[in-house]
């Protein structure tokens, strides 16, 4: 079997792992909203019309934050549409998604249900049909205490408190020609700096998320100037520069899709690195902003939508993977397999390795891309949501550079790339340190050896997601399929082919 060292100091820290990298994203498309989450009607449902069954899987997942309510649905959105007496709402029609929007589920309800999880919201203003003024209307009615038009409304409106929403996000994706007043970059950076001027007047405390190159393949020519030209006019009145990506390992799954056909099933290990090479170019650009204009402050980044695109017709060579179900078109319910499991795992390893510049990430969509659920049916945990629930889990303390020797794999546009990859946090007040760690390798297993400088060392728990099936998933009809098991603990570490592994050490240091 082939094999792969690691190596881990106490003293190489990256930095403290910033726990809003384990949040999600959703936003009211097909069944999502109106359906899985929202669903008076529901066996499940809560005195809110909230469904119960899938408000706990969110809570066990330990989503940090959900950014809502888009998304390209922002960019058309009217926020003043979802608040006041639900029968008196307007319906609208959402021109992003080409969908009814009955605005039955606004801020309010979307505050109510987030506290109902146990997660912290992240909003999105509309600066693509939107207003800076409107924006700062928003921020008056969800963090202003009391006495002006809009904190008031709250008021009568049933929400007493204020519910000081802390982070924002100045619309999404304007780079896109997709959105619903696309715009480009000096005319967007133009009214992100207006628009967080005008927000931070109400509230100075809220942390703003600009947009960002909302992909980095070659079917998006604006990256990466845009993030140069969008912060050369708003550096100083930003936080973070936000990123979107969705990576697809079957071309034959993404064909008329707007989604770039990058990478084949065989370039598993090509993702993290893509992913990585995305992060540091755009911080490179902030970065040159931050000197052009002698600022002390450095622009981090909020990856607040990333995903992957599930596949059942992707083959390998020589490999068997007989175990497929496809998908009902245009619904993904049926299904995350094994293969996306290692991919979120390969991505949030990414992520735990970057936490010096990446502070926020947002899985997307989580359902059904985390928890697969039907509005006349149940809810259940898709394979996907076991790393991400681990990761949410143990990720707690400072992430140790992985000095990692791993057999490499030849890739197409990437060339040769290691198909184990690591990730190691250091929690100092339990005295455990916590390496995640994939092998994205089809056919190799690998045997993982562990150096860990520390005074004692022992590892006492290893969890691990495989399958000889790389396709299987689960279902409503077979939510257990595929599970995490824990694996006895030997003197050598095996992490099989396609598999997604944590470790667990005490450990003790002088
Ligand atoms: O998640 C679906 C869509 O993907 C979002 O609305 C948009 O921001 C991205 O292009």
């Amino acid at each position: 079997m082939n094999k792969a060292k690691l190596k881990l100091d106490k003293d190489f820290v990256i930095g403290k792992v910033d726990k809003r990298v384990f949040s999600t994203f959703i936003e009211p498309i097909g069944d999502i909203v109106y359906g899985n989450i929202y669903n008076p009607e529901h066996l499940c449902a809560d005195e809110q019309g909230f469904r119960k069954d899938v408000m706990e899987l969110m809570q066990g997942l330990g989503s940090t934050a959900v950014r809502y309510p888009g998304g390209n649905f922002v960019s058309g959105y009217n926020w003043r549409d979802g608040i006041g007496p639900v029968d008196k709402r307007p319906v609208r029609y959402d021109k992003a998604w080409k969908r009814i929007e009955t605005n039955q589920m606004g801020i309010d309800e979307y505050t109510d249900w987030v506290n109902k999880v146990g997660a912290e919201p992240i909003l999105a203003v509309n600066l693509g049909t939107g207003t800076p003024e409107e924006a700062s209307f928003e921020i008056e009615y969800t963090n202003m205490e009391g006495g002006t038009y809009f904190s008031d409304l709250r008021k009568v409106n049933g929400h007493d408190n204020p519910y000081n929403i802390k982070m924002w996000c100045l619309g999404n994706e304007m780079d896109g020609t997709w959105q619903m007043g696309e715009k480009t970059a000096k005319e967007y950076g133009r009214i992100a700096y207006e628009a967080a001027k005008q927000m931070r007047a109400v509230d100075p405390d809220i942390e703003l998320v600009a947009c960002g190159s909302c992909a980095n393949d070659k079917s998006h020519p604006s990256y990466p100037e845009w993030d140069r030209v969008v912060l050369e006019e708003c550096y100083e009145n930003v936080d973070y520069l936000s990123l979107h990506r969705y990576y697809s390992y079957d071309p034959e799954a993404i064909k008329g899709t707007m989604f770039p056909a990058q990478f084949t099933v065989e370039d598993l290990p090509c993702i993290a690195k893509d992913m990585s090479q995305f992060i540091d170019t755009v911080c490179a650009a902030a970065d040159y902003v931050k000197g052009l204009k002698y600022s002390d402050k450095t622009i981090n980044i909020c990856f607040d939508e990333w995903g992957v695109i599930s596949s059942q017709t992707a083959k390998a060579e020589g490999l068997d993977w007989t175990e497929r179900k496809l998908p009902e078109m245009g619904k993904r319910i049926e299904g995350m397999n094994v293969i996306d499991a290692v991919l979120f795992g390969s991505i949030l390893i990414t992520f735990i390795n970057k936490c010096d510049r990446v502070k926020i990430a947002c899985q997307s969509i989580v359902i059904p891309s985390v928890i697969g659920a039907k509005p006349d049916g149940g809810a259940f945990k898709q394979t996907t949501y076991y790393p991400f629930s681990q990761v949410a889990q143990y990720a707690e303390g400072v992430a140790l550079r992985s000095g990692l020797q791993s057999p490499t794999k030849l890739t197409d546009g990437y060339g040769e790339q290691p198909y184990i990859q690591t990730a190691a946090v250091y929690n100092e007040e339990s005295g455990i340190v916590t390496v995640f760690a994939t092998n994205l390798s089809l056919r190799d297993g690998v045997v993982l050896e562990e150096v860990l400088q520390f005074d004692h060392v022992e590892l006492f728990e290893h969890i691990q997601l495989h399958d000889e099936q790389p396709l299987a998933m689960n279902s409503l009809e077979n939510s257990e399929r595929v599970v995490p098991k824990i694996i006895e603990i030997t003197d050598k570490v095996v992490l099989p082919p396609l598999s997604w592994n944590v470790l667990r050490y005490k450990v003790s240091k002088n």
